[in-house]
């Protein structure tokens, strides 16, 4: 089993050079590593947010597609996809909320910021607040649960907000079983920041940014502009802190880098080391510049990328969501008296459990049953009726009485391979006690 990786992206503004160094180049590379099923999606639900404005989202969100797709995101390796294309994100987000408190939303830091200035400015806390900005942390549980991702690469200001996430899957699993992975936040702590024009951080904020895709003749324009110290041509000039210097080496290998450090030192003129830092990023930009300006002269052909993706998203969303409408109780009446047979006592989970558990003596059991969506379950409860371990949906019975084997021969640490399939709901060592208690009987 693979470790899922998910990660949203805003569509909004137009990407620059530090987004590309700092995000959409190292998560493109690392979409590409084995052992990874990676998921990533444009979080235009999100963007509704912080714009009103229709042709905006219409935009950036081609603009902001094409772009990953330009910078070698390979759609048939990566889910790739667009939110607002998943109508399962919204149903998930409904369920999740009716486990939410309210007040931890009221903790959530964008909306505590938006009251405090309310507060400090002396108007209503909840002034130009809107329900989408409060329940942001929410949906964007949702995104992440709807996968059952393990990893969330963020930035530091989310870490809250996968927090949630883990709390808000907590608090459903505890209500109706095992059914959600809890996500853990991945921050990379050596995230290249980029300098900008000014020598500032790169960002949209500073007005100091280099736009991604700017044709070559602007990229050109744009670094001849950077700000440099004023010495003259022959005159040592220090790599440090040099905007110039830096913004090469993101770009360059280390040993052109070294080069370009020595010339540096030998008195390079800032014309000349300006022209090779365009070359060198425009050695790198130029092709993918090619590809992304192809694929917005053809919205069609990124509408057609998007939709597969929804697909490959949906193969797994819609039967998910479909065992979650049953664990919470949205289930089609007529199968309620097969439901009860077939499932025994997992019709109801948590504290109902404990009046229909088995006896205390009795040994550990693995259930095996069928659901309203067809699949084949199966879940460990110890003596008490404490579910220990809980399945995913199985293709068939045989896929599902495999795994059982497999969990009784070889115990749950040495089945990880099964870890994405079948998902722990107590301490791994009283699991593997019930399970060496049932290879003993
Ligand atoms: N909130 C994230 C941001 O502003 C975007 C996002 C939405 C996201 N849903 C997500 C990121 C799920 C990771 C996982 O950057």
């Amino acid at each position: 089993m693979n470790v899922r990786v998910l990660t949203g992206i805003k569509p909004s503004g137009t990407p620059h050079l530090g987004n590309y160094v700092g995000a959409i180049r190292p998560t493109v590379r690392a979409s590409r590593e084995s052992g990874i099923d990676s998921y990533l999606f444009l979080a235009d639900y999100h963007a509704l947010i912080s714009t009103h404005d229709p042709a905006r989202v219409q935009r950036s969100t081609l603009e902001i597609a094409a772009t990953w797709i330009a910078c070698g995101l390979d759609p048939e390796r990566v889910t790739f996809y667009r939110q607002s294309d998943i109508p399962e994100i919204p149903e998930l987000t409904w369920l999740l909320a009716c486990v939410c408190g309210k007040g931890l939303l009221n903790r959530a830091h964008a909306y505590k910021a938006a009251v405090d200035k309310n507060t400090a400015e002396g108007r209503d806390p909840d002034d130009g607040v809107t329900m989408g900005l409060f329940m942001y942390p929410v949906l964007m549980a949702a995104d992440i649960l709807m996968f059952n991702a393990h990893r969330v690469p963020v930035g530091r200001d989310q870490i809250q907000h996968i927090e949630m996430a883990r709390d808000l899957a907590s608090s459903f699993n505890h209500l109706y079983g095992p059914h959600f992975t809890l996500p853990e936040a991945v921050i990379d702590e050596q995230v290249a920041t980029l300098p900008g024009l000014d020598g500032r951080k790169m960002s949209k904020s500073y007005d100091n940014v280099i736009p991604l895709f700017a044709p070559r003749e602007q990229l050109r324009r744009l670094i001849m502009g950077i700000v440099t110290d004023s010495r003259a041509p022959g005159e040592p000039k220090a790599t440090d802190g040099s905007a110039v210097f830096q913004l090469y080496q993101a770009f360059a290998t280390a040993e052109e880098t070294a080069a370009f450090a020595r010339d540096f030192a030998a008195g390079i003129a800032w014309s000349e080391a300006k022209e090779r830092l365009f070359e060198r990023i425009d050695r790198e930009i130029a092709p993918m510049r090619a590809t992304y300006d192809e694929l917005m002269a053809h919205p069609a052909r990124v509408e057609a990328m998007l939709r597969a993706g929804a697909a490959k998203a949906r193969a797994e969303a819609t039967p998910f969501m479909a065992r979650l409408r049953a664990a919470v109780g949205l289930r089609p009446l007529d199968t309620l008296a097969t439901m009860v047979t077939a499932m025994g006592t997992a019709t109801s989970w948590g504290t109902a459990t404990a009046s229909t558990a088995p006896a205390k003596a009795a040994p550990p059991v693995f259930k095996q049953y069928r659901e309203a969506d067809g699949r084949f379950y199966f879940k460990l409860t110890d003596a008490k009726g404490h579910v220990l371990l809980q399945s995913t949906g199985f293709d068939s019975p045989k896929d599902a009485g495999q795994a059982v084997a497999r969990l009784k021969a070889e115990g749950w640490a040495a089945c990880a391979d099964l870890h994405g399939a079948v998902t722990a709901a107590a301490e791994a060592d009283k699991i593997e006690a019930a399970l060496a208690r049932l290879r003993e009987a």
